[in-house]
């Protein structure tokens, strides 16, 4: 059997409604911040929680422009997680600021406790990450946040509707960075992004930065970028949207399943479930044992299982100059080498769970010590 990890084709390969509504799209010719995008834009905001969404051309973007209202400018430290995807790290680096790494826990989000060594007088702003589709633990970065005054942008790409206390990612702080590229739970067809807040100044800030600073054709008020989200993606959205809560709960379902099952293997370990914390599983990331092989062991029986990520952004090259080695973040170093993730989305069927159940328990059956 084969178990893909990538479900564009089942997710939007026979959408009869998404052709008829692009097509009528298509006919209006209302192809940069049309009307699709305004609708999207509220229906987002109503989702999530806020008073306001803006759509951008990517999660990277989301979280740059909101950097960006802060204030945030070259030679300013900027805290955030030190084994998060690339994205976080070059949204901070493209504004010349630097970042400050500080090392995760098993929840796979940073470690909190950890924060406050990192703070000095140059530090203007935190930016956790809501990895995986767990959440930070917000209450304590709020209380951080306060008592430093610093502004807080969730980068919340890879966790739409997860939660702490009912209480949703990305209205937790000032801004909420989503992600819609092809491999987030709420994904378009190409790049795109938007940003959450209930800030009315924030959000007229972050229009205005999107699309070149024009207040109208002929007025520039401020040097913005192009991030426009596209409006044909947002037909997309629109139309995605209504499902957004039911591939949260399928993802959860599965991955409850999953533990369920895995959990019963002594070389598995599933990470921490939180009470209160809606975990959304936009990646299943469990640690075992003997990684390396289980891995190849997966792939050659046709599961697409996958490693997030193998070598930690603090070590990759292009951070070089930032002078970290090897050890500085040692949960951040062990999760590198004792991850896997498996394939959890909302069009799996049981018999794939069940697949990639039997296959690690053979995998283990095969090598035990
Ligand atoms: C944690 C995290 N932050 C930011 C991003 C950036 O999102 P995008 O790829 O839409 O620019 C991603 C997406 O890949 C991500 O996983």
């Amino acid at each position: 059997m084969k178990v893909r990890y990538s479900y564009l084709k089942q997710q939007f390969g026979n959408a009869p409604k998404l052709w008829r509504d692009l097509k009528k799209f298509v006919n209006t010719g209302d192809f940069t911040l049309g009307k699709p995008l305004s609708e999207f834009e509220r229906k987002f905001a109503k989702l999530i929680g806020t008073k306001y969404a803006v759509g951008v051309n990517s999660g990277t973007d989301a979280i740059k422009l909101s950097l960006k209202v802060i204030g945030i400018k070259k030679g300013d430290e900027v805290i955030t997680a030190a084994n998060t995807f690339v994205a976080t790290v070059g949204a901070i680096c493209e504004l010349g600021a630097i970042p400050v790494f500080v090392d995760c826990d098993d929840t796979f989000c940073m470690n909190t406790k950890l924060i406050k060594k990192k703070i000095t007088k140059k530090t203007k702003a935190i930016v956790p990450v809501h990895f995986t589709g767990y959440m930070t633990n917000m209450i304590e970065i709020n209380k951080i946040a306060k008592k430093y005054k610093i502004p807080v942008v969730e980068d919340a790409c890879q966790s739409i509707l997860a939660s702490i206390n009912n209480k949703n990612s990305g209205t937790w702080s000032n801004f909420g960075a989503f992600s819609l590229h092809p491999l987030k739970n709420i994904n378009v067809w190409s790049d795109g992004g938007i940003i959450v807040t209930s800030n009315k100044k924030y959000a007229e800030k972050l229009r205005l930065l999107r699309n070149h600073g024009l207040i109208n054709r002929d007025n520039v008020k401020i040097c913005g970028y192009n991030s426009r989200l596209d409006t044909i993606q947002a037909v997309v959205g629109n139309w995605l949207i209504p499902k957004a809560k039911q591939i949260a709960n399928q993802r959860i379902k599965n991955a409850k399943y999953y533990d369920k099952h895995l959990s019963k293997i002594n070389e598995v370990i599933i990470p921490p479930r939180i009470q209160n914390y809606k975990i959304v599983y936009h990646l299943y990331i469990i640690f075992v044992k003997n990684r390396d092989k289980l891995l190849k062991y997966c792939l050659k029986n046709g599961i697409e299982a996958k490693v997030h990520y193998p070598i930690p952004i603090y070590r990759q090259p292009a951070l070089k100059y930032l002078g970290h080695k090897k050890g500085d973040f040692p949960v951040t170093d062990w999760h590198a080498k004792n991850i896997i993730s498996f394939p959890c989305d909302q069009h799996l069927k049981k018999k794939e769970l069940d697949y990639v159940i039997s296959v690690v328990n053979r995998f283990y059956e095969k090598n035990k010590n």
